[in-house]
Protein backbone atom coordinates (compact mmCIF):
# COMPACT_ATOMS: atom_id res chain seq x y z
CA UNK A 1 0.00 0.00 0.00
CA UNK A 2 3.00 2.55 0.91
CA UNK A 3 4.59 1.69 -2.00
CA UNK A 4 1.57 2.41 -4.29
CA UNK A 5 1.55 5.78 -2.98
CA UNK A 6 5.02 6.27 -3.22
CA UNK A 7 4.59 5.10 -6.82
CA UNK A 8 1.69 7.64 -7.94
CA UNK A 9 3.05 10.90 -6.08
CA UNK A 10 5.93 10.78 -3.90
CA UNK A 11 8.63 12.66 -5.84
CA UNK A 12 11.01 12.81 -2.69
CA UNK A 13 11.11 9.23 -2.25
CA UNK A 14 11.53 7.48 -5.46
CA UNK A 15 11.98 4.07 -6.04
CA UNK A 16 15.29 3.56 -7.89
CA UNK A 17 16.19 4.43 -10.74
CA UNK A 18 19.37 4.96 -13.01
CA UNK A 19 20.87 7.65 -14.33
CA UNK A 20 20.52 7.46 -18.02
CA UNK A 21 24.13 8.86 -19.45
CA UNK A 22 23.95 12.00 -21.77
CA UNK A 23 26.79 12.98 -23.77
CA UNK A 24 29.78 13.06 -21.37
CA UNK A 25 29.72 9.06 -21.74
CA UNK A 26 30.37 9.22 -25.19
CA UNK A 27 34.00 10.17 -24.13
CA UNK A 28 36.10 7.58 -24.16
CA UNK A 29 36.41 6.22 -20.29
CA UNK A 30 38.26 2.50 -19.64
CA UNK A 31 35.87 2.32 -16.95
CA UNK A 32 32.44 2.78 -16.07
CA UNK A 33 30.21 2.95 -13.26
CA UNK A 34 26.46 2.27 -12.79
CA UNK A 35 23.93 4.03 -10.08
CA UNK A 36 20.81 3.66 -8.66
CA UNK A 37 19.36 6.30 -6.58
CA UNK A 38 16.60 5.59 -4.03
CA UNK A 39 15.00 7.80 -1.13
CA UNK A 40 14.42 11.68 -1.17
CA UNK A 41 15.87 14.32 -3.90
CA UNK A 42 19.02 14.81 -2.06
CA UNK A 43 20.01 11.50 -2.48
CA UNK A 44 19.73 12.07 -6.41
CA UNK A 45 21.06 15.43 -6.20
CA UNK A 46 24.13 13.32 -3.96
CA UNK A 47 24.54 10.98 -7.16
CA UNK A 48 25.37 13.91 -9.23
CA UNK A 49 28.35 14.75 -6.74
CA UNK A 50 29.41 11.19 -6.58
CA UNK A 51 29.09 11.10 -10.67
CA UNK A 52 31.12 13.92 -10.82
CA UNK A 53 33.92 12.40 -8.64
CA UNK A 54 33.74 9.31 -10.61
CA UNK A 55 34.40 10.82 -13.76
CA UNK A 56 37.00 12.71 -12.07
CA UNK A 57 38.59 9.76 -11.51
CA UNK A 58 38.40 8.82 -14.81
CA UNK A 59 35.34 6.62 -14.74
CA UNK A 60 32.37 7.44 -17.40
CA UNK A 61 28.92 6.35 -16.67
CA UNK A 62 26.63 4.10 -18.12
CA UNK A 63 22.75 2.99 -17.59
CA UNK A 64 23.62 -0.49 -18.40
CA UNK A 65 23.99 -2.86 -15.29
CA UNK A 66 25.75 -5.08 -17.59
CA UNK A 67 28.70 -3.01 -18.90
CA UNK A 68 29.28 -1.73 -15.77
CA UNK A 69 32.88 -2.34 -13.66
CA UNK A 70 31.38 -0.38 -10.56
CA UNK A 71 27.83 -0.50 -9.22
CA UNK A 72 26.64 2.05 -7.04
CA UNK A 73 23.78 1.96 -5.03
CA UNK A 74 22.68 5.34 -3.46
CA UNK A 75 20.11 3.74 -0.32
CA UNK A 76 17.65 5.19 2.13
CA UNK A 77 16.58 4.43 5.59
CA UNK A 78 13.66 6.39 6.18
CA UNK A 79 11.45 3.59 6.29
CA UNK A 80 12.03 -0.52 6.96
CA UNK A 81 10.23 -1.09 3.34
CA UNK A 82 12.55 1.32 1.75
CA UNK A 83 15.62 -0.90 3.20
CA UNK A 84 13.81 -3.87 1.63
CA UNK A 85 13.64 -2.36 -1.71
CA UNK A 86 17.45 -1.76 -1.38
CA UNK A 87 17.81 -5.22 -0.49
CA UNK A 88 16.01 -6.31 -2.63
CA UNK A 89 17.81 -5.03 -5.68
CA UNK A 90 21.57 -5.86 -4.39
CA UNK A 91 20.49 -9.89 -5.00
CA UNK A 92 20.10 -8.74 -8.74
CA UNK A 93 23.92 -6.84 -8.77
CA UNK A 94 25.43 -9.71 -6.54
CA UNK A 95 24.03 -12.18 -8.81
CA UNK A 96 26.06 -9.66 -11.92
CA UNK A 97 29.07 -9.64 -9.48
CA UNK A 98 29.09 -13.94 -9.85
CA UNK A 99 29.43 -13.47 -13.20
CA UNK A 100 31.86 -11.00 -13.30
CA UNK A 101 34.29 -11.30 -10.33
CA UNK A 102 35.96 -8.49 -11.15
CA UNK A 103 32.58 -6.21 -10.69
CA UNK A 104 32.40 -4.05 -7.63
CA UNK A 105 29.40 -3.00 -5.41
CA UNK A 106 29.06 -0.05 -3.81
CA UNK A 107 26.27 0.78 -1.29
CA UNK A 108 26.11 4.65 -0.74
CA UNK A 109 23.91 6.98 1.10
CA UNK A 110 21.57 6.21 4.26
CA UNK A 111 21.68 2.71 4.89
CA UNK A 112 25.81 2.48 4.82
CA UNK A 113 25.29 5.18 7.54
CA UNK A 114 23.11 3.36 9.46
CA UNK A 115 24.71 0.13 8.77
CA UNK A 116 28.39 0.62 8.59
CA UNK A 117 31.02 -2.13 8.52
CA UNK A 118 27.64 -4.39 9.21
CA UNK A 119 26.55 -3.81 6.22
CA UNK A 120 29.78 -5.97 4.84
CA UNK A 121 28.38 -8.51 7.07
CA UNK A 122 25.28 -9.35 6.14
CA UNK A 123 25.97 -8.36 2.92
CA UNK A 124 29.21 -10.32 1.87
CA UNK A 125 29.35 -9.84 -2.17
CA UNK A 126 29.30 -5.74 -1.31
CA UNK A 127 33.02 -4.40 -1.48
CA UNK A 128 32.15 -0.67 -0.51
CA UNK A 129 30.40 1.11 1.89
CA UNK A 130 30.31 4.84 1.54
CA UNK A 131 28.38 7.34 3.88
CA UNK A 132 26.90 10.78 2.62
CA UNK A 133 30.04 13.02 3.94
CA UNK A 134 32.77 10.60 2.68
CA UNK A 135 32.25 10.53 -1.45
CA UNK A 136 35.50 12.63 -1.62
CA UNK A 137 37.52 9.52 -0.83
CA UNK A 138 35.72 7.32 -3.16
CA UNK A 139 38.18 6.97 -5.69
CA UNK A 140 40.89 6.12 -2.55
CA UNK A 141 38.11 3.41 -1.52
CA UNK A 142 37.77 2.05 -5.19
CA UNK A 143 41.35 1.14 -5.15
CA UNK A 144 41.10 -0.39 -2.11
CA UNK A 145 38.22 -2.38 -3.02
CA UNK A 146 40.30 -3.57 -6.55
CA UNK A 147 42.79 -4.74 -4.59
CA UNK A 148 40.98 -7.13 -2.61
CA UNK A 149 40.27 -4.92 0.64
CA UNK A 150 36.73 -4.51 1.37
CA UNK A 151 36.42 -0.46 1.91
CA UNK A 152 34.43 1.41 4.33
CA UNK A 153 34.37 4.99 4.82
CA UNK A 154 30.89 6.63 7.05
CA UNK A 155 32.67 9.26 8.86
CA UNK A 156 30.39 11.89 9.37
CA UNK A 157 31.58 15.69 8.66
CA UNK A 158 30.27 19.01 10.35
CA UNK A 159 31.87 21.00 7.38
CA UNK A 160 30.91 18.88 4.26
CA UNK A 161 28.73 20.36 1.37
CA UNK A 162 30.42 19.30 -1.68
CA UNK A 163 30.38 23.17 -2.32
CA UNK A 164 33.16 23.19 -4.96
CA UNK A 165 32.15 20.22 -6.87
CA UNK A 166 29.92 20.85 -10.06
CA UNK A 167 27.19 17.78 -10.06
CA UNK A 168 27.10 15.70 -13.60
CA UNK A 169 23.10 16.25 -14.41
CA UNK A 170 23.05 12.41 -15.69
CA UNK A 171 19.28 12.20 -16.05
CA UNK A 172 18.05 15.54 -16.39
CA UNK A 173 15.64 16.70 -18.86
CA UNK A 174 17.87 19.92 -19.14
CA UNK A 175 15.00 22.30 -18.00
CA UNK A 176 15.11 21.56 -13.92
CA UNK A 177 17.04 21.06 -11.85
CA UNK A 178 17.42 20.32 -7.89
CA UNK A 179 20.72 22.79 -6.29
CA UNK A 180 21.32 21.23 -2.75
CA UNK A 181 21.84 24.28 -0.61
CA UNK A 182 21.94 22.66 2.70
CA UNK A 183 23.05 19.28 3.96
CA UNK A 184 21.91 17.27 7.48
CA UNK A 185 19.59 17.98 10.15
CA UNK A 186 19.63 19.38 13.86
CA UNK A 187 15.78 18.65 14.69
CA UNK A 188 15.55 15.56 16.75
CA UNK A 189 11.83 14.24 15.23
CA UNK A 190 12.07 11.15 17.57
CA UNK A 191 10.40 8.94 14.69
CA UNK A 192 13.20 10.15 11.70
CA UNK A 193 16.71 8.38 11.26
CA UNK A 194 17.77 11.08 9.16
CA UNK A 195 20.05 12.88 11.74
CA UNK A 196 21.64 9.86 12.50
CA UNK A 197 22.54 9.21 8.83
CA UNK A 198 23.33 12.46 7.57
CA UNK A 199 24.55 14.07 10.53
CA UNK A 200 24.76 17.89 11.96
CA UNK A 201 23.16 20.59 9.56
CA UNK A 202 25.73 22.79 7.88
CA UNK A 203 24.45 25.38 5.36
CA UNK A 204 26.86 25.54 1.64
CA UNK A 205 28.51 28.61 0.65
CA UNK A 206 26.23 30.79 -1.17
CA UNK A 207 28.31 32.26 -3.32
CA UNK A 208 28.95 28.40 -5.03
CA UNK A 209 25.17 28.47 -4.71
CA UNK A 210 24.69 31.33 -6.82
CA UNK A 211 27.22 30.25 -9.46
CA UNK A 212 26.08 26.70 -9.87
CA UNK A 213 22.38 28.76 -10.09
CA UNK A 214 23.37 30.99 -12.82
CA UNK A 215 25.38 28.43 -14.50
CA UNK A 216 22.53 26.23 -14.70
CA UNK A 217 20.64 29.10 -16.15
CA UNK A 218 22.94 29.73 -18.72
CA UNK A 219 23.05 26.01 -19.42
CA UNK A 220 19.53 26.78 -20.40
CA UNK A 221 17.77 25.14 -17.58
CA UNK A 222 14.61 27.34 -16.14
CA UNK A 223 13.93 25.87 -12.80
CA UNK A 224 15.91 25.30 -9.97
CA UNK A 225 14.65 23.54 -6.76
CA UNK A 226 16.62 24.80 -3.77
CA UNK A 227 17.17 21.36 -1.45
CA UNK A 228 17.71 20.44 2.24
CA UNK A 229 16.08 18.35 4.87
CA UNK A 230 14.89 22.00 6.73
CA UNK A 231 15.58 24.38 3.84
CA UNK A 232 14.36 27.52 5.97
CA UNK A 233 16.92 26.96 8.57
CA UNK A 234 19.77 28.19 5.88
CA UNK A 235 22.08 30.44 7.62
CA UNK A 236 25.64 30.58 6.28
CA UNK A 237 28.60 33.20 8.20
CA UNK A 238 31.57 33.22 6.43
CA UNK A 239 34.05 31.26 8.44
CA UNK A 240 35.95 34.95 9.78
CA UNK A 241 32.66 36.32 9.92
CA UNK A 242 33.34 39.47 7.26
CA UNK A 243 30.16 39.40 5.99
CA UNK A 244 26.77 39.42 7.74
CA UNK A 245 24.63 36.07 7.85
CA UNK A 246 22.96 34.92 4.72
CA UNK A 247 19.45 33.78 5.51
CA UNK A 248 17.05 31.34 3.48
CA UNK A 249 15.00 34.37 2.59
CA UNK A 250 18.16 36.38 1.47
CA UNK A 251 18.91 33.17 -0.41
CA UNK A 252 16.11 32.98 -2.11
CA UNK A 253 15.60 36.58 -2.93
CA UNK A 254 19.44 36.30 -4.85
CA UNK A 255 18.58 33.00 -6.44
CA UNK A 256 14.89 34.74 -7.95
CA UNK A 257 17.21 37.95 -9.03
CA UNK A 258 19.24 35.37 -11.40
CA UNK A 259 16.71 36.14 -14.23
CA UNK A 260 13.19 36.86 -14.19
CA UNK A 261 12.53 33.91 -16.13
CA UNK A 262 14.10 31.17 -14.01
CA UNK A 263 11.18 29.38 -11.56
CA UNK A 264 12.48 28.53 -8.06
CA UNK A 265 11.28 26.46 -5.63
CA UNK A 266 12.55 24.52 -2.72
CA UNK A 267 12.11 21.40 -0.85
CA UNK A 268 11.46 20.54 2.60
CA UNK A 269 10.18 23.73 5.27
CA UNK A 270 9.97 22.42 8.58
CA UNK A 271 6.84 24.65 9.68
CA UNK A 272 8.96 25.89 13.00
CA UNK A 273 11.39 27.77 10.59
CA UNK A 274 9.45 29.45 7.79
CA UNK A 275 9.40 32.76 8.44
CA UNK A 276 7.40 35.73 7.26
CA UNK A 277 10.53 37.29 5.70
CA UNK A 278 10.58 33.80 3.94
CA UNK A 279 6.56 34.18 2.77
CA UNK A 280 7.18 38.42 1.54
CA UNK A 281 10.13 37.01 -0.34
CA UNK A 282 7.85 35.21 -2.04
CA UNK A 283 4.91 37.38 -2.67
CA UNK A 284 7.21 39.94 -4.02
CA UNK A 285 8.98 37.80 -6.85
CA UNK A 286 6.73 36.13 -9.29
CA UNK A 287 9.57 33.39 -10.49
CA UNK A 288 9.30 31.77 -6.48
CA UNK A 289 6.84 29.34 -6.84
CA UNK A 290 3.19 29.55 -4.76
CA UNK A 291 4.26 26.37 -3.28
CA UNK A 292 5.26 25.18 0.22
CA UNK A 293 5.48 21.82 1.31
CA UNK A 294 5.17 21.82 4.89
CA UNK A 295 5.15 18.61 6.66
CA UNK A 296 2.36 18.18 9.42
CA UNK A 297 3.08 14.32 10.32
CA UNK A 298 0.15 14.47 13.15
CA UNK A 299 -2.84 16.38 13.72
CA UNK A 300 -2.77 15.76 17.03
CA UNK A 301 -0.43 18.09 19.74
CA UNK A 302 -0.09 15.00 22.38
CA UNK A 303 0.99 12.78 19.06
CA UNK A 304 2.97 16.03 17.74
CA UNK A 305 5.00 16.25 21.38
CA UNK A 306 5.75 12.39 20.92
CA UNK A 307 6.71 13.32 17.76
CA UNK A 308 9.44 15.97 19.14
CA UNK A 309 8.26 18.25 16.23
CA UNK A 310 8.02 21.57 18.48
CA UNK A 311 5.11 22.57 17.40
CA UNK A 312 1.31 22.26 18.25
CA UNK A 313 -1.89 21.64 16.21
CA UNK A 314 -2.76 25.15 16.85
CA UNK A 315 0.39 26.63 15.76
CA UNK A 316 0.55 24.68 12.76
CA UNK A 317 -3.04 25.97 11.49
CA UNK A 318 -2.07 29.50 12.60
CA UNK A 319 1.07 29.31 10.09
CA UNK A 320 -1.73 27.66 7.10
CA UNK A 321 -3.38 30.94 7.55
CA UNK A 322 -0.69 32.86 7.45
CA UNK A 323 0.53 31.40 4.62
CA UNK A 324 -2.63 31.76 2.89
CA UNK A 325 -2.91 35.61 3.84
CA UNK A 326 0.01 37.02 2.99
CA UNK A 327 0.05 34.33 -0.26
CA UNK A 328 -3.48 33.29 -1.27
CA UNK A 329 -2.62 31.29 -4.24
CA UNK A 330 -0.11 29.36 -2.16
CA UNK A 331 -0.26 25.50 -2.57
CA UNK A 332 0.14 23.72 0.24
CA UNK A 333 1.17 19.95 0.95
CA UNK A 334 2.08 17.74 3.94
CA UNK A 335 3.54 14.86 4.65
CA UNK A 336 1.14 12.32 7.49
CA UNK A 337 2.09 9.62 9.50
CA UNK A 338 -0.17 7.25 10.68
CA UNK A 339 -0.46 4.63 13.73
CA UNK A 340 2.38 6.59 15.43
CA UNK A 341 3.31 5.09 18.95
CA UNK A 342 0.29 5.25 21.20
CA UNK A 343 -1.76 7.15 18.47
CA UNK A 344 -5.64 6.44 19.65
CA UNK A 345 -8.30 7.12 17.47
CA UNK A 346 -9.05 10.35 18.59
CA UNK A 347 -5.77 11.54 17.29
CA UNK A 348 -6.07 9.87 13.85
CA UNK A 349 -9.48 12.20 13.61
CA UNK A 350 -7.73 15.27 14.79
CA UNK A 351 -4.92 14.38 11.76
CA UNK A 352 -8.04 14.30 9.32
CA UNK A 353 -9.36 17.22 10.90
CA UNK A 354 -6.41 18.93 10.04
CA UNK A 355 -6.45 17.89 6.61
CA UNK A 356 -9.84 19.17 6.11
CA UNK A 357 -9.00 22.08 7.56
CA UNK A 358 -5.46 22.91 5.36
CA UNK A 359 -6.94 21.73 2.56
CA UNK A 360 -3.83 19.98 1.17
CA UNK A 361 -3.55 20.16 -2.50
CA UNK A 362 -1.86 16.75 -2.12
CA UNK A 363 0.30 15.06 0.67
CA UNK A 364 3.01 11.98 0.90
CA UNK A 365 1.13 9.57 3.43
CA UNK A 366 2.86 6.61 5.29
CA UNK A 367 2.31 4.42 8.20
CA UNK A 368 5.01 4.36 10.78
CA UNK A 369 7.72 1.99 11.03
CA UNK A 370 9.92 1.95 13.73
CA UNK A 371 13.74 2.99 12.85
CA UNK A 372 16.41 1.47 15.13
CA UNK A 373 18.09 3.81 17.66
CA UNK A 374 15.67 7.19 17.11
CA UNK A 375 13.94 8.33 20.14
CA UNK A 376 10.56 6.65 19.80
CA UNK A 377 12.66 3.14 19.11
CA UNK A 378 14.30 3.75 22.35
CA UNK A 379 11.29 5.25 24.44
CA UNK A 380 8.34 4.58 22.94
CA UNK A 381 6.42 1.75 22.33
CA UNK A 382 5.05 0.69 18.51
CA UNK A 383 2.00 -0.46 19.75
CA UNK A 384 -0.43 0.06 17.27
CA UNK A 385 -1.45 -2.88 15.38
CA UNK A 386 -0.32 -2.88 11.67
CA UNK A 387 -3.78 -3.36 10.77
CA UNK A 388 -5.01 -0.22 12.87
CA UNK A 389 -1.79 1.59 10.57
CA UNK A 390 -3.01 0.40 7.91
CA UNK A 391 -7.00 1.26 7.86
CA UNK A 392 -5.79 4.69 9.62
CA UNK A 393 -3.59 5.33 6.64
CA UNK A 394 -6.50 4.30 3.96
CA UNK A 395 -8.98 6.92 5.33
CA UNK A 396 -6.14 9.46 4.93
CA UNK A 397 -5.22 8.55 1.36
CA UNK A 398 -9.46 8.60 0.84
CA UNK A 399 -9.39 11.44 2.01
CA UNK A 400 -6.88 13.47 0.54
CA UNK A 401 -8.18 11.99 -3.02
CA UNK A 402 -11.38 13.82 -2.21
CA UNK A 403 -9.23 16.80 -1.37
CA UNK A 404 -6.77 17.02 -4.03
CA UNK A 405 -9.66 16.78 -6.73
CA UNK A 406 -11.53 19.16 -4.87
CA UNK A 407 -8.45 21.23 -5.27
CA UNK A 408 -8.11 20.59 -9.06
CA UNK A 409 -11.56 21.44 -9.66
CA UNK A 410 -11.39 24.21 -8.24
CA UNK A 411 -8.66 25.38 -10.83
CA UNK A 412 -10.86 24.89 -13.53
CA UNK A 413 -11.51 27.73 -15.84
CA UNK A 414 -8.07 29.59 -14.18
CA UNK A 415 -4.88 30.67 -16.03
CA UNK A 416 -1.31 29.68 -15.46
CA UNK A 417 2.06 30.57 -16.97
CA UNK A 418 4.04 27.35 -16.90
CA UNK A 419 6.65 26.33 -18.32
CA UNK A 420 7.41 23.21 -20.80
CA UNK A 421 8.97 20.48 -18.99
CA UNK A 422 8.28 17.58 -22.13
CA UNK A 423 6.14 15.39 -23.36
CA UNK A 424 3.11 14.14 -21.39
CA UNK A 425 3.95 10.42 -20.02
CA UNK A 426 1.01 9.08 -21.74
CA UNK A 427 0.56 11.30 -24.88
CA UNK A 428 3.19 12.45 -27.02
CA UNK A 429 0.65 14.99 -28.99
CA UNK A 430 0.66 16.32 -25.24
CA UNK A 431 2.65 18.76 -23.05
CA UNK A 432 3.68 17.98 -19.45
CA UNK A 433 4.30 21.48 -17.34
CA UNK A 434 3.82 22.28 -13.54
CA UNK A 435 2.25 25.23 -12.48
CA UNK A 436 3.56 27.68 -9.41
CA UNK A 437 1.20 25.62 -7.44
CA UNK A 438 3.31 22.69 -8.71
CA UNK A 439 0.49 20.93 -10.12
CA UNK A 440 1.16 18.57 -12.72
CA UNK A 441 -0.58 20.25 -15.90
CA UNK A 442 -1.13 18.92 -19.40
CA UNK A 443 -2.29 20.14 -22.62
CA UNK A 444 -2.17 19.17 -26.73
CA UNK A 445 0.84 20.54 -28.39
CA UNK A 446 -1.91 21.17 -31.17
CA UNK A 447 -0.05 23.19 -33.87
CA UNK A 448 1.82 25.34 -31.99
CA UNK A 449 5.47 26.07 -32.36
CA UNK A 450 6.35 25.51 -28.33
CA UNK A 451 9.15 23.49 -27.37
CA UNK A 452 10.93 22.07 -23.98
CA UNK A 453 11.97 24.82 -21.82
CA UNK A 454 9.28 27.29 -23.07
CA UNK A 455 7.00 29.52 -20.95
CA UNK A 456 3.26 29.15 -22.17
CA UNK A 457 -0.40 30.43 -20.99
CA UNK A 458 -2.54 27.69 -20.90
CA UNK A 459 -6.36 27.54 -19.42
CA UNK A 460 -7.67 24.82 -16.93
CA UNK A 461 -10.13 22.99 -18.71
CA UNK A 462 -10.82 19.83 -16.40
CA UNK A 463 -8.69 17.74 -14.56
CA UNK A 464 -8.43 14.47 -12.54
CA UNK A 465 -7.44 13.94 -8.67
CA UNK A 466 -3.82 14.12 -10.06
CA UNK A 467 -3.83 15.94 -13.13
CA UNK A 468 -4.78 19.46 -14.37
CA UNK A 469 -5.92 19.23 -18.13
CA UNK A 470 -5.56 22.52 -20.22
CA UNK A 471 -5.20 23.80 -23.95
CA UNK A 472 -2.74 26.75 -24.92
CA UNK A 473 -4.36 30.15 -24.66
CA UNK A 474 -2.21 32.56 -27.15
CA UNK A 475 -2.66 35.69 -26.38
N1 LIG B 1 13.16 16.75 6.33
C1 LIG B 1 11.87 16.53 5.89
C2 LIG B 1 11.40 15.08 5.87
C3 LIG B 1 12.30 14.03 5.45
S1 LIG B 1 11.67 12.43 5.58
C4 LIG B 1 10.97 17.23 6.83
O1 LIG B 1 11.21 17.34 7.99
O2 LIG B 1 9.95 17.64 6.35
C5 LIG B 1 10.19 12.50 4.66
C6 LIG B 1 8.99 12.06 5.41
O3 LIG B 1 9.08 10.69 5.75
C7 LIG B 1 8.76 12.73 6.75
O4 LIG B 1 8.23 14.01 6.64
C8 LIG B 1 7.83 11.77 7.43
O5 LIG B 1 6.49 12.04 7.12
C9 LIG B 1 8.22 10.42 6.83
N2 LIG B 1 8.92 9.60 7.82
C10 LIG B 1 10.10 9.85 8.41
N3 LIG B 1 10.41 8.87 9.28
C11 LIG B 1 9.38 7.99 9.25
C12 LIG B 1 9.11 6.77 9.93
N4 LIG B 1 9.94 6.30 10.84
N5 LIG B 1 7.97 6.11 9.63
C13 LIG B 1 7.12 6.60 8.70
N6 LIG B 1 7.32 7.75 8.04
C14 LIG B 1 8.44 8.44 8.30
FE1 LIG C 1 13.69 14.02 10.04
FE2 LIG C 1 12.50 15.90 11.43
FE3 LIG C 1 14.88 16.37 10.35
FE4 LIG C 1 12.76 16.15 8.79
S1 LIG C 1 13.10 17.74 10.32
S2 LIG C 1 14.72 15.19 8.48
S3 LIG C 1 11.52 14.63 9.83
S4 LIG C 1 14.44 14.91 11.98
FE1 LIG D 1 16.04 8.46 2.89
FE2 LIG D 1 18.28 9.46 3.68
FE3 LIG D 1 16.68 10.92 2.24
S1 LIG D 1 16.97 8.19 4.87
S2 LIG D 1 14.67 10.15 2.77
S3 LIG D 1 17.68 9.09 1.58
S4 LIG D 1 18.01 11.63 3.83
Amino acid sequence: MEELILDKKHDEARQGEAFAPNELSQKEFKQHFYIESYGCQMNFADSEVVASILQGAGFGPTGNQEEADLIFINTCSIREKAEQTVRKRLTTFKSLKRRKKTLLIGVLGCMAERLKSKFLEEEKLVDLVVGPDAYRSLPSLIEEAAGGLKAVNVLLSREETYADIAPVRLDSNGISAFVSIMRGCNNMCSFCVVPFTRGRERSRDPISILAECSDLYENGYREITLLGQNVDSYYYTTPQETSGPVTFASLLEQVARIAPDLLVRFSTSHPKDITDEVLDTMAKYENICKYIHLPVQSGSSRILQLMNRTYTREWYLAKVDRIRSILPDCGISADIIAGFCTEEEKDHQDTLAVMEYCKYDFSYMFYYSERPGTLAARRYKDDVPEKVKKRRLEEIVSLQNRLSLESNKRDIGKTYKVLIEGDSKKDTAAWKARNSQNKVVVFPKENHPFKKGDFVTVVVADCTQGTLKGRILIQ
